[in-house]
């Protein structure tokens, strides 16, 4: 018998739901996160995602931010209870990552989330900041897709800031955005992960 392939950005995770909890600290924060099965990081919180929430700026502390790609919402609710004027949309596709992410921001207090799927984002909404531990495995196609998609609706000042490991292309990815016309700045390089900073060139 064949075991079904499944990957963690898949609409509906096809491997059954086994629930568990991880606790992730940053800074003051002690958080306990439910997580499950077909769900990025299950087992804990990533590494990448560690390293980005570390060392990219802290979010703006009102407008809209995003964090593209929310997994079981460990970025989103770091950002919003870092910054709890402002607005944070928690974008997945994956169904089971966004009730994950609505359960664990609610009882984190964290109630400046908005958990949606890609397509319920209002059009007319620009982002002061965007966080992203990008899904690198869905191809250089569909990343590139999604990218060009989410960073033109960057406000002018905005900023971008991606977490890619240096074995799944994050240079090459820095180079392509450079000539899509965005300005990409190396942030830190550090355990095999680049943080990028990505800006709408002046
Ligand atoms: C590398 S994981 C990061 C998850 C979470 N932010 C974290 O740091 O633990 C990337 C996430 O992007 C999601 N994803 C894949 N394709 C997407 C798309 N087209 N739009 C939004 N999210 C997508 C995946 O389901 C996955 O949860």
């Amino acid at each position: 018998m064949s075991i079904p392939k499944t990957h963690y950005f898949e609409a509906q995770p096809a491997v059954a739901s086994r629930p568990r909890t991880v606790r992730f600290r940053f800074g003051e924060l002690d958080l306990t996160l439910q997580t499950d099965r077909g769900v990025f990081g299950s087992k804990g919180v990533d590494l990448g995602t560690r390293m980005l929430l570390r060392e990219a700026p802290p979010p703006p502390l009102e407008g809209d931010v995003l964090d593209l790609g929310c997994g079981y919402g460990p970025i989103a609710i770091v950002l919003a209870k870092l910054a709890p004027g402002a607005q944070v949309w928690a974008v997945d596709v994956n169904e089971r990552a966004l009730e994950l992410t609505r359960a664990n921001a609610e009882a984190a207090g964290a109630a400046n989330v908005t958990v949606s799927t890609p397509g319920k984002v209002p059009d007319e909404v620009r982002f002061e900041a965007i966080y992203s531990n990008p899904p690198v495995r869905v191809g250089k196609g569909p990343l590139h897709a999604l990218l060009l998609e989410w960073l033109p609706r960057l406000k002018p000042t905005g900023a971008a800031y991606l977490v890619v490991q240096r074995n799944l292309g994050s240079d090459s990815l820095a180079r392509w955005l450079t000539e899509e016309g965005f300005a990409v700045t190396r942030l830190k390089s550090k355990k095999g992960y680049r943080i990028l900073q990505v800006k709408a060139a002046s």
